[in-house]
C-alpha cells in the first residue's frame, strides 16, 4: 500500500526547509513562503485524509474544514490590510495563536485521557505527560506573552514595573515547575486535576509578568523568543501525536526564533537579559534629546538638490523614519531619478534599521527597489569614505557614532553605519528629537552634516522636485 501520509510529511518537511532557505534572500523570499505554505497545506492534507494504514476521513471534518476556512478568510484580511510598521504587532498576534493552539492541544489531550483512564486505572506514562505539560505551560506562555506584546506595540498596554519584579518572576517560573510536579504524582495517585489547573495559571501569571516590565521597541526581541517558544510548544504536540511533520515544523520555528534573537541581541549590542529586564530603549523612542551646546546646520532642499545631483557617488541610509513616512515610493523615485544624471545610487542596510528583522529590506522591496542596491552593513561600511552625499532617511541611532566613541553611551559597542566618512552627510529627519535609544546624536553637529527638517516622504518629494527643476 502506498504510505500517503508518510508521502504528504515527508513533502511538508522539505517544503519548510526549503522555504525557510529561500527567506533568507530578499529575492527568493516571496517564493520561499509560498513553498512553505504549499508544505503546511501538503502536511494538512495528509493528517486529515489519511493514517498509517490508508484513506481515512477524519471525525469531525465539517468542522475542521470550517476552522480552516474562517482562519483563512480573517488571516487574509488582515495580513492584507496590515502597513509595514505594523507587522510586528500582526505576527505577534499570529505567533500568539500559535501558542493557543499548542495549549489548547495539551488541554485536550489531558481531559481526553482523564476520561479514558478512570480512577484507580493505568498510572500515565512520564512519556506521555511531558510533552502535554511542557506543549500546555510554553504555549500557555507565548499565548498570554504574544497578546501583550501586541497590546504594547498598539499602544493599548503600557509599561508596567514594580519593585523585585525578576525575583518574583523567578519564583512563579519554579512555582509552575513545582505544581507540574506535583500535578504528576498526584494524578497518578488521585485521578485529581487540581494541580494541572493551577499551572495554567501560573503560566498565565508568567506569561504577563514577563513581559509587562518589557520597553515597547524591544517588543521585536521579545516576540522573536516567543515565537521560539511556540515552535517548542508544537513540537511538544508533535511528541505527543508521533507525527514527524509537526515535530519537524515546530523545531524550525523554535530553532529560528532563537536564532533571530539572537542575532537581534547581537546586532543592539545588548544581552538578552539586558532586553528582558528592559534597561536601555525606553518605550519606544522618540524622546527629546539633551541640548549638548553644539549647534546644528539647517539645510533646504535647494541646496541638497544641488549636492545630490551633481555628486558621483550616494548612499541613502533608510531607517525607522522612512517607515513611518512610508517615504520609500518617493525614495526610490529619487534614486531613478539620480540615476537617471548618472549618480551611482546605493542603499545601506542596517541589520536592525527600523523596529523588525528586514525592515528596511521588506519596504524597498515593496517600492521595487533592486536588491543588489540594498547592501549591508558590513559590506557598505568601506564604501562611505568614497561616497559624496549620505542621505540619511529618518535613521538615528544606526549612525550615532558614539557607538563607536563613548564607553558610557547605553549604544557603546553596537556596530553602526560609518555615515561619517563621507564627504557630506544630509538628515532627514522632522525634528532634533532621539530616536529609538533616546539619545543625542553627536553626528547631527558635525560640520559636514546638513539637516533637512521634515517629514521624510514631503522632504524626498522636495528633493525630487528641486533635482528635476535643476
Ligand atoms: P531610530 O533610532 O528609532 O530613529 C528614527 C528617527 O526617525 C527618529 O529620530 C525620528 O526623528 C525620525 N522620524 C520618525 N518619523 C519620521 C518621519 N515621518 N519623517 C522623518 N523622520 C522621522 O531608528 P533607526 O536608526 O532605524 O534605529 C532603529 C532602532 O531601533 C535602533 O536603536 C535599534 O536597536 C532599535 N530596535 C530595532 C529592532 C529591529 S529588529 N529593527 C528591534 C528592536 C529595537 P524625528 O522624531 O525628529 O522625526
Amino acid at each position: 500500500m502506498i504510505p500517503f501520509q508518510e508521502i504528504g510529511y515527508l513533502i511538508g518537511s522539505v517544503s519548510f526547509v526549503l522555504g525557510l532557505k529561500m527567506m533568507g534572500q530578499p529575492d527568493s523570499a516571496r517564493k520561499g513562503n509560498l513553498v512553505a505554505a504549499f508544505g503546511m497545506g501538503m502536511a494538512v492534507i495528509a493528517a486529515l485524509l489519511f493514517d498509517e494504514k490508508g484513506y481515512h476521513v477524519i471525525n469531525n471534518i465539517e468542522f475542521i474544514v470550517l476552522a480552516i476556512f474562517l482562519g483563512t478568510l480573517v488571516g487574509t484580511i488582515i495580513a492584507k490590510r496590515v502597513q509595514m510598521t505594523a507587522m510586528p504587532e500582526m505576527v505577534s498576534l499570529f505567533n500568539g495563536m500559535g501558542g493557543l493552539s499548542a495549549a489548547l492541544i495539551s488541554l485536550i489531550e489531558w481531559r481526553h485521557h482523564v476520561s479514558i483512564d478512570p480512577p484507580g486505572g493505568a498510572s500515565m506514562e512520564m512519556a506521555l505527560y511531558i510533552p502535554v505539560i511542557a506543549g500546555l505551560i510554553i504555549g500557555t506562555i507565548s499565548f498570554v506573552g504574544s497578546i501583550v506584546a501586541w497590546g504594547k506595540l498598539n499602544g493599548k498596554i503600557g509599561d508596567f514595573r514594580f519593585p523585585s519584579q525578576q525575583v518574583i518572576n523567578a519564583i512563579v517560573l519554579v512555582a509552575i515547575l513545582v505544581t507540574a510536579a506535583l500535578n504528576y504524582t498526584e494524578f497518578n495517585a488521585s485521578h485529581s486535576s487540581f494541580y494541572f489547573y493551577i499551572t495554567i495559571a501560573l503560566a498565565v501569571i508568567y506569561g504577563l509578568l514577563f513581559v509587562f516590565p518589557i520597553g515597547g521597541a524591544d517588543m521585536p526581541v521579545v516576540i522573536s523568543l516567543l515565537n521560539s517558544f511556540t515552535g517548542v510548544a508544537a513540537a511538544c504536540g508533535g511528541f505527543l501525536y508521533h507525527n514527524k511533520v509537526m515535530l519537524m515544523g515546530g523545531v524550525l520555528v523554535g530553532s529560528a526564533g532563537t536564532i533571530l534573537t539572537v542575532i537581534m541581541c547581537k546586532a543592539m549590542n545588548r544581552s538578552l537579559m539586558n532586553v528582558l529586564i528592559g534597561m536601555a530603549g525606553g518605550n519606544g523612542g522618540g524622546s527629546a534629546t539633551s541640548a549638548s551646546g553644539g549647534s546644528v546646520r539647517e539645510v533646504q532642499a535647494s541646496d541638497v538638490a544641488v549636492m545630490l545631483k551633481y555628486a558621483g557617488k550616494v548612499i541613502v541610509v533608510p531607517g525607522y523614519g522612512l517607515a513611518v513616512a512610508q517615504a520609500q515610493h518617493a525614495c526610490h523615485e529619487l534614486e531613478i531619478l539620480l540615476e537617471s544624471e548618472g549618480v551611482d545610487v546605493k542603499y545601506a542596510i542596517h541589520p536592525v534599521a527600523g523596529r523588525m528583522p528586514g525592515h528596511m529590506n521588506v519596504l524597498l522591496a515593496e517600492s521595487n527597489v533592486e536588491y543588489d542596491k540594498l547592501i549591508e552593513m558590513e559590506h557598505i561600511n568601506s564604501e562611505f569614505a568614497s561616497t559624496d552625499v549620505v542621505l540619511v532617511v529618518g535613521a538615528n541611532d544606526v549612525v550615532n557614532p558614539a557607538a563607536k566613541t563613548d564607553p558610557s553611551s547605553p549604544i557603546f559597542g553596537m556596530p553602526i553605519l560609518e555615515v561619517e566618512q563621507a564627504k557630506q552627510i544630509i538628515v532627514l529627519k522632522r525634528s532634533m528629537k532621539a530616536g529609538y535609544a533616546g539619545i543625542e546624536n553627536e553626528l547631527f553637529f558635525f560640520p559636514k552634516c546638513g539637516m533637512l527638517f521634515g517629514d521624510a516622504k514631503a522632504s524626498i518629494q522636495k528633493l525630487l522636485n528641486e533635482v528635476k527643476s535643476l
